[in-house]
């Protein structure tokens, strides 16, 4: 019997390369790579890369430098070790990257994945290959997610949607993703019913833009996210639903209702607003002002008073002037976040503000940002305190920190450790928050205060 192939996948970035390169996995093991966890017992490394922030390319750069003295490694020991560059840096370096770092055999853009053994092939028998194409829907060609895996998490993600066409000045996503495609309902129906029949018990939805989602239903009908959602809520077994990346345009009525109508979707909402400032904002072609952006929210908490919101914001856009960005700090303290990914502002070649003459200095950027986290953290910190004492559900996810422990997550994305058993994991139980560490919450399962009670 031959030895399975191995291989080892290193994901960057966002969740969509995650899921990405679990279904990378999935294809790779239907031609019989095993997963392994270490590049040096490799037989193919994949690097499945991310091009939002600056120097992705020479980092990967770097990483196959490593990888090529691999390479050599196994090629003196007789065996053959394989380099994949996949995801954004791929599609936007194309052959580049086998110019610069020969090592690479194979560079698979974020559309190709699906043609992933073929173009293994080909490069076994040209030396290197290439792959960039945009395909219709990658996933209909691929095996069932999660099908190289024995169990699956009990939260997973799964793709609805790719792509952007909205061109904000500063993202590179619309040229490295491509124009806005929705994965066709039944595709997603399908996947979900087989992910909630192998236990997994929430889903998110992913998508550079998951709330543009309009998927082709099987009788001609083009589907919402609300509709999809509401679909999705009554699958047996799927309790928790959640959506990201959303775009505040895109945020119709219907989804809007959908928070108050579906107990399924948690309360938590990543909704990136980018900067308080109009002018700023106009100058991102983000296609909404400050204004709009706080009457949105007011809408959703209208819907669904406990809903959380998270949200992504650019420090030192070119031309951000002082005033600016104190709009940006007013407009983080109107709406209170429960968390937020802040980023100086980086300037991505191709892109329109890249070549702006008025770039903001560094300093400037990491005093902004510096005060900017410091906000953020503190609504945070209150959010998460203000959970002490209460009783909330918790989806118990993995094994905790310390033996005897589970962590689970709140409906507002916390991580909530517990001492409950192992065979536990895939249960939503309640439990009452009694502590809070810097990162997570501490809880105790109501049924054993039950217990303890009527033991006293
Ligand atoms: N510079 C800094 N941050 C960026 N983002 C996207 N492009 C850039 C850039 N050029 C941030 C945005 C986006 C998140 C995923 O990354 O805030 O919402
Ligand atoms: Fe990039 Fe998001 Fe803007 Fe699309 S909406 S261009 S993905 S920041």
């Amino acid at each position: 019997m031959t030895e399975a192939k191995k291989v080892f996948i290193k994901t960057y970035g966002c969740q969509m390369n995650v899921y990405d390169s679990d279904r990378m996995a999935d294809i790779l093991a239907r031609e019989g790579y095993a997963a392994t966890d270490r590049a040096d017992d490799a037989d193919l490394v994949v690097l499945n890369t991310c091009h939002i922030r600056e120097k992705a390319a020479e980092k990967v750069y770097s990483e196959v430098g490593r990888l090529r003295v691999l390479k050599e490694q196994a090629r003196a020991e007789g065996r053959q070790l394989e380099i994949a560059v996949a995801g954004c840096v791929a599609q936007a370096e194309g052959r580049e990257i086998i110019s610069r770092a020969p090592a690479v055999d194979v560079v698979v853009g974020p559309q190709s994945y699906h043609r992933l053994p073929q173009v293994l092939a080909r490069a076994k028998a040209e030396g290197h290959a290439v792959e960039t194409e945009f395909a219709e829907d990658k996933f209909d060609h691929m095996p069932a997610s999660g099908s190289a895996r024995r169990t699956l998490p009990v939260s997973s993600f799964l793709t609805v949607q790719e792509g952007c066409d909205k061109f904000c000045t500063f993202c590179v996503v619309p040229y490295t993703r491509g124009a806005e495609i929705s994965r066709p309902v039944s595709r997603i129906l399908d996947e979900a019913r087989n992910l909630a029949r192998r236990g997994v018990r929430e889903l998110m939805l992913l998508g550079q833009n998951v709330n543009a989602y309009h998927g082709a239903a099987e009788d001609g009908s083009v589907w919402s996210l609300a509709r999809l959602l509401r679909e999705l809520a009554a699958i047996p077994g799927l309790d928790r639903l959640r959506y990201m990346t959303s775009h505040p345009r895109d945020m119709g009525d219907d989804l809007i209702a959908a928070h108050r109508e579906l107990p399924e979707l948690m309360p938590y909402l990543h909704l990136p607003v980018q900067s308080g400032s109009d002018r700023i904002l106009a100058a991102m072609n983000r296609k909404h002002d400050a204004a709009s952006y706080l009457r949105l929210i007011e809408r959703l908490r209208l819907a669904r008073p406990d809903l959380a919101l998270s949200g992504d914001f650019i420090v030192g856009f070119p031309g951000e002037t002082d005033a600016d960005f104190e709009d940006t700090m007013r407009l983080v303290e109107e709406v209170g976040y429960a968390g937020a990914y802040t980023f100086k502002y980086s300037p991505r070649t191709g892109t329109p503000a890249a070549s702006h003459e008025e770039q903001v200095p560094e300093a400037v950027k990491t005093e902004r940002l510096l005060r900017l986290q410091a906000l953020i953290e503190a609504q945070q910190k209150a959010f998460n305190a203000a959970m002490l004492g209460r009783r909330i559900d918790i989806l118990l996810e993995k094994p905790g920190r310390l033996p005897g422990q589970l962590a689970g997550r709140s409906p507002w994305l916390q991580t909530v450790h517990v001492d409950a058993p192992a065979e536990r994991i895939g249960e939503i139980v309640s439990v009452v928050v009694d502590g809070m560490g810097t990162n997570s919450l501490f809880g105790t399962l109501v049924e054993e205060m039950v217990l303890q009670k009527a033991i006293a």
